[in-house]
């Protein structure tokens, strides 16, 4: 069955994608070899260094697959395997790194934090000081909490004991600030359906960092495999970037059309306001729930994330029912996927192109929707709440 199209999609990835961006896939030739779609590639190239706050010349590497791809491919192509690495999980798909590592044969070590919350930074650098890690693993946005990393801290710490920041951006790139070369954040993985507002099926990674290109170099002659060898695909990369063509494997030539176009809207947008824009939206849904009565899962407002709210539901309230009410009413929120949330929580994703009419739909509708199921709220109070931050952060 397909969806209404005035349905509003509340839900951390995939997002809505711009009837711009479906126009270009749209076309019915673009073909890997030619000269048209070399440009296309090679502006996707650069387009992705400047969300990610990349240099100019750090490699990066645009692969069909999705951010799970990434994250693989990435730790395989730049840390040893034969390293410890450190997991700082603030959740699922932190934990998710910590399987990933395990998976390919890495000593795993795993810090996790308390739920709603982040790892403390001294537990960090205790078990760092224990020695012989070869790299630390964290997601910036944990999609399970909403809840965000501080990379530039993390970013110190890494520099300090002399081991390689790998961070997962899947909920973060294009919509938090990140300027991964200046921060020290050696690489930087995500993939192209969250806020980067083009459909699933991208993977991305940047080498933000001298050391990171090191790594990269020194690693190479051991990555087993053959599609996830970074080094053969590097060759393509920068073929595009000089807008000529190669061939490695077949790139996902309608999706690099797409996000080119999305990363030209995404640059027209301004970096700054669009980040300004998803931190406005963030703090006015989150004063909504709060105003609503409801707990929000991120212990405060410095590590709420800016693109995905986890938040309790009302005592005896089923996350199904409330997904389900709230897609009749035409816009669709999230399960819960954190274990320990599962059956008390949702999550409501407010990146990509979001706007302040759909958060104020978003709360309108929760409002009617907890209240028919017998909460305790009073229609108008989350409302207000919403209306009073935007009318502060927004307009
Ligand atoms: C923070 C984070 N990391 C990794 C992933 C995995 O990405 P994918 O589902 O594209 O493999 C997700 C997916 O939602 C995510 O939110």
């Amino acid at each position: 069955m397909y969806p209404d199209e005035r349905r509003i999609l509340m839900t951390p990835g995939p997002v809505v994608f711009s009837i711009d961006v479906l126009r270009v896939m749209a076309s019915t030739v673009y073909e890997h070899t030619s000269p048209d779609f070399a440009v296309l590639h090679g502006s996707v190239i650069r387009g992705f260094r400047v969300v990610v706050g990349a240099r100019s010349n750090s490699p990066v590497f645009v692969i069909p697959g999705s951010g799970t791809l990434a994250m693989e491919v990435a730790l395989l192509n730049t840390v040893d395997p034969r390293s410890r690495v450190l997991v700082v999980s603030h959740g699922f798909f932190g934990d998710r790194w910590g399987e990933i590592a395990r998976a390919n044969g890495y000593d795993v070590t795993v810090l996790s934090s308390e739920l709603g919350d982040v790892v403390p930074l001294d537990s960090i650098v205790e078990e760092l000081s224990r020695g012989g890690y070869g790299a630390m693993l964290v997601s910036h946005v944990e999609t399970s909490t909403g809840v965000r990393a501080d990379l530039v801290k993390l970013a110190s710490i890494a520099r300090r004991f002399d081991v390689l920041l790998v961070a997962d951006g899947v909920s973060s790139v294009a919509a938090e600030p990140l300027s991964c070369s200046d921060w020290g954040v050696d690489v930087v993985v995500t993939a192209s359906q969250k806020a980067l507002e083009t459909p699933p099926g991208l993977g991305l990674i940047a080498l933000c960092t001298e050391r990171a290109v090191q790594a990269f170099n020194e690693n190479s002659g051991r990555v087993r495999g053959y599609y996830a060898r970074l080094s053969s695909w590097a060759k393509v990369m920068e073929a595009y970037e000089r807008g000529e063509v190669a061939y490695y494997a077949t790139p996902a030539t309608h999706l690099i059309a797409a996000l080119a176009r999305s990363l030209e809207k995404i640059q027209a947008e301004g970096l700054e306001r669009r980040f300004k824009r998803h931190r406005a939206l963030a703090r006015a849904l989150r004063a909504g729930l709060r105003a609503m009565g409801l707990e929000v899962v991120a212990r405060s407002e410095e590590i709420a994330a800016n693109t995905v709210t986890a938040v309790y539901l009302p005592e005896g309230v089923s996350p199904a029912e409330v997904r389900k009410a709230m897609m009749e009413g035409n816009i669709v929120v999230a399960m819960p996927i954190h274990p320990a949330l599962r059956g008390k929580s949702i999550r409501i994703g407010h990146m990509g192109s979001v706007n302040h009419n759909d958060v104020i739909a978003t709360i309108a509708l929760l409002e009617r929707v907890l209240k028919r199921m017998g909460a305790n709220i009073k229609l108008g109070a989350g409302l207000q709440a919403t209306q009073e931050t935007l009318y502060e952060e927004l307009l």
